[in-house]
């Protein structure tokens, strides 16, 4: 029997929510490393949660659980029962998500109707990808009479995920329905900064059914439980998303048993204004864009390339907008955008502030952070705008993951496709033209995963995400997202059965 291990919701939010137990092997239990850590509520960077953090004997214990359930109920259970199972879960994660946001918002202080628009969308990846568990099949592979040749796809085994503190829930939905469904098992590490949501799938999860050991919850810090996770030989696929330096050093550390890994490691997005383009529309885009989630997302439309004709009036839009946007406490139902999700990153934010001054680009709008009245105690910063950015400057360079945007003035397609990929990144890209060839031409020379046309961050359980270059290797969402956790088999059989003697003469 599962212990229960959470207390009531406290009206007040005064009183520590409890999180004291780690879920491995479909048991909620104390970890026997690491111990019970403080999360922080960003909003006033009070402590709000008590959480289990794991740390290398946990991870050994979850692995071996998650070995267990592979190898054994798992692996018989036929597609279309674990679509079954990914159907009870999809119910009970929407019935739970509206709780689930409020949670996530106080866990990352992302605003609560950014929340709520988020995780109540969650569900569809594990319906969508139930309809794909009963489905995953090979290929008869035509060669002559001789031969019957197919291929079989299989779980690729037991999969580590290692999520990030931007959006909690969504990075962790996007690998666990493709690597559930696929037949693998789990073992999450969900960012130290943001445990709270992971550990409430964990509860949906044991409620839907899985059998123990499926999908296991074993919060702790990157560099020894998430380390210790990577370097596991019982671990045959590691799934992430963060930074591109973490990546590396995951790669390194996960060598020695030649795993498969998938990254999804952010991006310095070009969001493409042509002077032909309807401009409000444009700017609707290209400002929450800029500053969704406080800035802190991948597929941000960080660099803002307008054409020269219409350079000057956007930038003066940019700003008029940025003074409307309410920066706020995070659950207040009026805030558009809440505080940076931890100290760390409201510092990085700051500095880069500091960088593009001392570059010598034109702050026209926010700049600071925020810290009047209410605000006083959280990681608040306002939307800031900067204009004549060049792309070589640090700003456009560098992924800030703060609310910063970079406006750069372009002259005519060749000169917006070559600032446009002049970049490590390749994750996103947005355009915005009335002119469809142009549309058609310029997307098609853009060195990104995902283009958008005339809208941005469009993003579907159905549509492949991943980045070019540097950044990431593979794709989530749709189709392609099951090729992170399958490996195919190719079988050849004779018909004849005669094998020729190679020694005869
Ligand atoms: P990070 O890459 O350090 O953290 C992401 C996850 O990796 C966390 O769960 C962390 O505990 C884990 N981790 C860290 N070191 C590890 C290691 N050696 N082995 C295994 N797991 C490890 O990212 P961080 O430091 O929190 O953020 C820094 C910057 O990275 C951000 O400012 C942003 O620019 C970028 N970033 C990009 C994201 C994206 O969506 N692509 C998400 C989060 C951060
Ligand atoms: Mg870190």
């Amino acid at each position: 029997m599962a212990t229960a291990f959470r207390q009531p919701t406290p009206e007040s939010g005064s009183e520590l929510r409890r999180y004291e137990r780690l879920f491995i092997g479909g048991e909620w239990v104390a970890p026997l490393d690491g111990g019970i850590v403080d999360s922080i509520d960003p909003s006033n960077g009070k402590p709000w949660a008590r959480v289990a953090f794991g740390g290398p004997r946990d991870i050994d214990r979850a692995v071996v659980a998650a070995r267990a359930a592979f190898e054994g109920p798992w692996r018989r259970m036929p597609g279309w029962e674990r679509a079954a199972l990914l159907r009870r879960l999809a119910d009970l994660y929407r019935e739970a998500a509206p709780e689930m946001a409020i949670l996530e918002t106080r866990d990352s202080g992302r605003a609560i109707r950014e929340s709520r628009n988020d995780l109540g969308a969650h569900h569809h990846w594990f319906q969508w990808f139930a309809s794909l568990a009963d489905k995953i099949s090979g290929r008869t592979i035509p060669i002559d009479d001789s031969v019957h040749c197919f291929t079989t796809r299989l779980p690729v085994g037991v999969v580590g995920a290692i999520t990030p503190w931007n959006a909690p829930m969504l990075t962790t939905v996007w690998k666990v329905a493709p690597a559930l469904a696929a037949g693998c098992t789990v073992v999450l590490k969900p960012a130290e900064q943001t445990p709270v949501t992971a550990l409430e799938l964990a509860r949906l999860i044991e409620k839907a059914g899985f059998p123990p050991g499926v999908f296991n919850v074993v919060p702790g810090y990157g560099h020894d439980t998430g380390a210790h996770l990577v370097a596991h030989p019982g671990v045959d696929k590691i799934a992430f998303t963060g930074e591109g330096r973490t990546a590396k050093a995951i790669l390194r550390a996960g060598a020695d048993n030649l795993k498969r890994f998938s990254f999804e490691l952010g991006g310095k997005a070009p969001h493409i204004i042509f002077a032909d383009a309807d401009i409000d529309q444009a700017i609707n885009a290209a400002t929450s864009s800029a500053w969704a989630v406080c800035g802190q997302s991948c597929a941000l439309g960080s660099r803002v390339l307008v054409e020269r004709p219409i350079y000057d009036r956007v930038v003066e839009a940019f700003s008029e907008r940025a003074r409307k946007v309410r920066v706020g406490r995070p659950l207040d139902e009026a805030t558009h955008m809440g505080p940076q999700a931890h100290a760390e990153q409201l510092a990085k934010t700051l500095s880069y502030i500091d960088i593009g001054r001392s570059e010598g680009a034109a702050l026209v709008a926010g700049g600071r952070r925020l810290e009047d009245g209410a605000l006083a105690e959280g990681f608040y910063v306002e939307p800031t705008v900067f204009a004549n950015v060049a792309n070589d400057m640090r700003i456009a360079r560098e992924e800030i993951f703060g609310p910063v945007a970079s406006l750069i003035p372009f002259s005519g397609e060749d000169e917006a496709i070559a600032i446009a990929n002049d970049t490590t990144y390749g994750l996103t890209a947005g355009l915005w033209t009335r002119d469809i060839g142009r549309a058609h031409r310029v997307s098609a020379r853009i060195q990104a995963g995902i283009v958008w046309v005339n809208t941005y961050r469009y993003i579907r359980w159905s549509t492949p995400y991943g980045g070019f270059k540097a950044s990431g290797w593979g794709r989530e969402n749709g189709l392609e997202a099951l090729d992170n956790y399958l490996e195919t088999r190719t079988t050849v059989v004779s018909t004849t059965g005669q094998f020729p003697d190679a020694y005869a003469q």
